[in-house]
C-alpha cells in the first residue's frame, strides 16, 4: 500500500461527520423525496419511511461503518481479502456508483446553469420552454444524440472541474474542508427558505397535503418498495461511499452514535425540506387556483419548471429565494458528487497503487467521457433511463451482494469489536448480526425482483437497447479490473 494511504484518517470528528452528512444530503434529499412522500400515500408514507430506516438503512449503515472501520480498504480489496474468488462481486459493486456518478454530475451542472439565470429570473414567463427548448435542447427520440447544447457542456465541464479539484486534493484538505464550508451553509440556506415558505399564503395547505395520509395505501407493496429506495437512495447504502469514509475513521470514534448522528441529521433534512417545498406549492396552488396534486412532479420538473414559474410569482422575494433554493440544491449535489467518487478512487489505489490525485483524475475523466451523452438533445431522456435502471436493478442488487459478502460469508460477529470499541449508549449485539445476517438480504432479494419486474424488464426497444449496454459494462469491466494483476503487495 503506497505510504500515502495508508495514514490518510479524518483529522477530526467532526470533518468525518459533515463528510458523512454532506454524502447523504443531496438530490435525493431535495428533489426525490417530497415527490416520492407525495406520490405513496402522503402522510401514510412516513410509516414504512420510518420503519424502511430502522429496519434497514441503520442496521446495513453499522454494517458499512463496520467493514471500513476494520479493513480500512474499498469493497473490492475486502472482497478479494475475504477471498480471491469473490473479488468480481468487489468490482462489481463498484459499477453502480460509477454509472451513478455519470449522470448525476449532469443533474448538478444543470442546477449550475440556474444559479446565475435565478438572479434575474432568466428563464422568462415560460420556464418550460427555456428548460427544455432553450437549455437542454431536448429532442425524445436517440437521433438527437447528434446534437450538443453548448450550455449543458459548459456548465458540465465547470462541475467536473470543482468535484475533480475537490476530491483530487488530500482527503481532509479537499473533502474535509468542501464539506466544512458546504454542508453547515446549506443547512442554514434551506432553513431560510423553509421559515419563509411557512409564511406564504396557502402554505398549511401545502403542509396538510403533504401529511394527510391515505391510509388506504399502507398495505400497497408498491409504497413499501418506495420507502426502502427512498432510504437507500438517501444514506447512499449500497454506494459503498460509508465505508469508503469511514476507512478513515480514527480509532477513538464512537460508531453507533456517529451512525444514528448521520441517519438522523438526513431524515430530518429531507422532511424538513419537504415541508418548506409544499408550502411553496401551496402557496402557488392558492394564488393562481391550481390543484396541489397538479403541481406535483418528479425531481426534474419540480426544480427546473415548477420552481421557476413559482419564483416568477413571488415577485421582489423570488430574486432571493430563486439562487437560494438552486444554491442549495448545489451544494447537497457537490457534497454528494464528491462522494461518489470516493469508493470508486478508493479500490483504485488500493489494487493499484496509485496517489489518490491520479486515481480520481482517471475515474474523473473516464466518467466525463460517458457523461458527454448527456450534453445531447437526447442526453435528459438518456439520463432517465439510466437512473431507474442504475436505482432499480444495481443499488438493490448490490445492497444483496454487500450483505451476502460481508455478512453471510464473513460474518458480522468480526465487525462487533471495532463498532462497540467506544460505544456508549448503543452496542450491538446478537439481534443485528441476525437480522442483518437472515432476514435482510431476503428483503432486499425480494425488494430487487419486484423492481426489476416493475421497471426493467417491460420496457420500450430503446430503453431495452440502453438497458443492455449498462449490463455489458456492469458484468465485463469487474471481469478486466478483477484478472487485472495488483500492483500493491498486500492486496
Ligand atoms: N445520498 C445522495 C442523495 O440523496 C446520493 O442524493
Amino acid at each position: 500500500m503506497s505510504s500515502e494511504k495508508k495514514n490518510v484518517k479524518w483529522n477530526s470528528n467532526i470533518s468525518f461527520l459533515l463528510a458523512m452528512i454532506g454524502s447523504a444530503v443531496g438530490l435525493g434529499n431535495i428533489w426525490r423525496f417530497p415527490y416520492v412522500a407525495y406520490t405513496n400515500g402522503g402522510g401514510a408514507f412516513l410509516i414504512p419511511y420510518i420503519i424502511s430506516i430502522l429496519i434497514l438503512g441503520i442496521p446495513l449503515l453499522f454494517v458499512e461503518y463496520g467493514a471500513g472501520f476494520k479493513f480500512k480498504a474499498g469493497i473490492s480489496k475486502i472482497a478479494h481479502s475475504i477471498n480471491e474468488k469473490y473479488e468480481y462481486i468487489g468490482w462489481f459493486i463498484q459499477t453502480t456508483p460509477f454509472l451513478i456518478l455519470t449522470y448525476y454530475v449532469c443533474v448538478v451542472a444543470w442546477d449550475l446553469m440556474y444559479v446565475p439565470i435565478s438572479f434575474f429570473k432568466g428563464w422568462g414567463s415560460d420556464p418550460e420552454q427555456f428548460f427544455g427548448t432553450v437549455l437542454l435542447q431536448s429532442s425524445t427520440t436517440p437521433d438527437g444524440l447528434f446534437h450538443v447544447s453548448i450550455y449543458v457542456l459548459v456548465a458540465l465541464l465547470t462541475v467536473w472541474f470543482i468535484v475533480w479539484f475537490i476530491s483530487h486534493r488530500n482527503l481532509n484538505e479537499g473533502i474535509g474542508k468542501a464539506n466544512r464550508i458546504l454542508t453547515p451553509l446549506l443547512f442554514i440556506m434551506m432553513a431560510v427558505i423553509v421559515f419563509y415558505a411557512l409564511t406564504l399564503p396557502g402554505a398549511s395547505l401545502g403542509v396538510a397535503t403533504l401529511f394527510t395520509p391515505d391510509w388506504n395505501s399502507i398495505v400497497n407493496p408498491v409504497i413499501w418498495v418506495a420507502a426502502f429506495g427512498q432510504i437507500l437512495f438517501s444514506l447512499s447504502i449500497g454506494m459503498t461511499i460509508t465505508l469508503a469514509y469511514a476507512s478513515y475513521l480514527p480509532d477513538d470514534v464512537n460508531i453507533p452514535k456517529s451512525a444514528l448522528t448521520v441517519a438522523i441529521a438526513n431524515c430530518s433534512f429531507e422532511l424538513f425540506t419537504a415541508i418548506g417545498v409544499f408550502s411553496i406549492l401551496g402557496y402557488m396552488s392558492t394564488t393562481s387556483n391550481i390543484p396541489i396534486g397538479n403541481l406535483v412532479s418528479q425531481g426534474t420538473t419540480l426544480a427546473f419548471i415548477a420552481f421557476p414559474q413559482i419564483f416568477n410569482i413571488m415577485g421582489i422575494v423570488g430574486y432571493i429565494i430563486g439562487p437560494l433554493f438552486f444554491l442549495c440544491l448545489l451544494f447537497a449535489g457537490i457534497t454528494s458528487n464528491i462522494s461518489i467518487i470516493e469508493p470508486i478512487a478508493l479500490s483504485i489505489q488500493d489494487k493499484f497503487n496509485l496517489t489518490r490525485s491520479k486515481a480520481v483524475t482517471y475515474i474523473c475523466a473516464l466518467a466525463f467521457v460517458i457523461s458527454l451523452l448527456f450534453t445531447t438533445s437526447y442526453g435528459g431522456t438518456l439520463l432517465g433511463i439510466f437512473d431507474t435502471f442504475i436505482n432499480q436493478f444495481g443499488l438493490l442488487l448490490n445492497v444483496v451482494l454487500q450483505t451476502v459478502l460481508l455478512a453471510v460469508i464473513y460474518g458480522l460477529k468480526k465487525f462487533l469489536p471495532g463498532i462497540n470499541k467506544n460505544a456508549t449508549f448503543l452496542r450491538l449485539g446478537t439481534k443485528w448480526k441476525m437480522w442483518v445476517t437472515y432476514a435482510i438480504p431476503v428483503i432486499a432479494f425480494v425488494l430487487w425482483i419486484q423492481a426489476v419486474s416493475a421497471n426493467v424488464i417491460f420496457v420500450d426497444s430503446t430503453t431495452r437497447l440502453v438497458e443492455i449496454l449498462l449490463l455489458l459494462i456492469m458484468f465485463c469491466s469487474p471481469l478486466l479490473l478483477s484478472r487485472l494483476q495488483p500492483k500493491n503487495d498486500d492486496f
